[in-house]
């Protein structure tokens, strides 16, 4: 064994995930073509619902002219920081988000992580944080960094707003308050009670920190003529609830529903001018490349057109699942409708062997896998997208059907203590 090897520390916790990584095709793999949502490895094809391309933007032919002729123009990377320089692409961008949100401003930066990792410390500084308990790693991360540089972090259970109340009453008057919390959640695939939280926020002088990576691009305001419960425009959790940007900090990423490199943070003006000289990636991180820029840009026009279509699409898909597990009986926390469909197994059930299971019937999902989420809700995640067809979810239904008839699928039946499991380890893989 080499010297460095020696070296790498063993921690018992990851023991079973590297086995699951080394041992099966679904974890870890490299992609070798992709036709539609249907991707090869190796010899073998699998319908994919483990990618987050919740509008099929990845595939559309008008995205993926728009971007030759920029990288014409621009170049294939901007490769300044954002303090140095930002191709006019950036405040376009900011403009149009800005408008599509609502929102009074707008900043981006490549992802969502560095946004958190910035953002989050600046906005807590020496005071207290406050997070939910399920809220996705990359925030838990970012509130220990918070601690680090002298913040306060405290934990509460997520949607337990009598636990959030003590604790914001115990905080030291005068000293900013922060709380944060997922949007659309990235597992159970379920929105906050967010008019209760800013509420309570307001109240109390806190600002409500809203990563809604997963929300933007499908939740959006509700209107007569929309064309799902998703509401229209796609413009996020906070419009989706009619809330105002009061007190609320939204943060989502272009990465899943407008399949781009690129994430932002909706911001008064004021914080956004500070942001820029107090957020790290604004000032030494390398920028997205231009061809994030110029998907994202695409995706806004393609959005204005047919996002409200395409929405009503993964609408349809989503409801057949949900349906087709309601009748079977499976479980899923998944209450809102959202195309995000967490799976527990049943208790004792292996996750590589019903991984197998999936892979025979040809279907490619998310394994949810110990310690990336607490043992109880060990399971697999599916993502449904516009770009699935019909005969794919017939696939992915006869899977589903197999897998129950194995007993392999948590069963609904009395009340899952979920809220009240906390576990700091969100599942982190998008
Ligand atoms: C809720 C949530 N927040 C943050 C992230 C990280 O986003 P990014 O890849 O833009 O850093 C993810 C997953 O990708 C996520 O699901």
């Amino acid at each position: 064994m080499s010297r460095a090897a020696q070296h790498v520390p063993v921690d018992a916790r990851f023991t079973e995930l590297a086995r699951l990584t080394a041992g099966h095709p679904m974890m870890d793999a490299v992609i070798d073509e992709v036709r539609g949502r249907r991707i090869r490895i190796g010899e073998h094809w699998l319908v994919d619902y483990a990618s987050c391309n919740y509008l099929g933007f990845d595939l559309d032919p008008q995205i993926q002219a728009a971007i030759a002729p920029a990288v014409s123009r621009w170049g294939t990377h901007p490769s300044w920081s954002r303090m140095l320089g930002s191709p006019a692409l950036y405040p376009q961008i900011e403009e149009r988000l800005a408008d599509l949100l609502g929102a009074p401003d707008t900043l981006v930066l490549p992802t969502v992580t560095l946004i958190h990792m910035a953002v989050v410390p600046v906005l807590a500084g020496k005071g207290t944080v406050f997070y939910e308990h399920n809220a996705h790693r990359t925030i838990y991360d970012a509130c220990q960094y918070a601690r680090g540089l002298g913040a306060t972090v405290r934990r509460f259970r997520a949607g337990d707003l009598t636990e959030l109340e003590r604790r914001l009453r115990a905080a030291p008057p005068g000293e900013p308050r922060l709380v944060c919390v997922d949007g659309v959640n990235s597992m159970t695939g379920n929105p906050p009670d967010l008019p209760a939280y800013a509420r309570l926020c307001r109240e109390y002088g806190a600002l409500l920190y809203v990563d809604d990576a997963h929300g933007f691009g499908i939740l959006g305001e509700r209107r007569p003529d929309e064309t799902s419960p998703y509401g229209a425009r796609g413009n996020a959790v906070v419009r989706w609830f009619g809330e105002t940007y009061d007190n609320i900090v939204l943060v989502g990423g272009f990465s899943k529903a407008y399949s781009s490199l690129l994430a932002f943070i909706a911001v008064p003006t004021v914080l956004k001018e500070h942001l820029k000289v107090a957020a790290p990636p604004y000032l030494y991180s390398g920028p997205s490349p231009t061809a994030s820029l110029a998907t994202v840009l695409a995706g806004f026009d393609v959005n204005d057109t047919r996002g409200d279509a395409l929405r009503g699409r993964l609408y349809t898909l989503t409801a057949r699942v949900l349906r087709r597990l309601r009748a079977l009986g499976v479980a899923t926390p998944n209450t809102s409708g959202t195309p995000v469909i967490e799976l527990p197994l049943a208790p004792g059930r292996d996750l590589s062997t019903v991984a197998s299971t999936l892979w025979e019937h040809g279907i490619y999902v998310t394994l949810a896998a110990y310690p990336l989420v607490s043992r109880a809700d060990v399971g697999v995640r599916v993502q449904l997208t516009a770009a699935h067809t019909d005969t794919d979810v017939d696939q992915l239904l006869t899977a589903l059907d197999t897998l129950t008839a194995r007993g392999d699928l948590r069963m609904t039946g009395p009340a899952t203590p979920r809220q009240a499991r906390p576990s700091p380890n969100q599942l982190t893989g998008s």
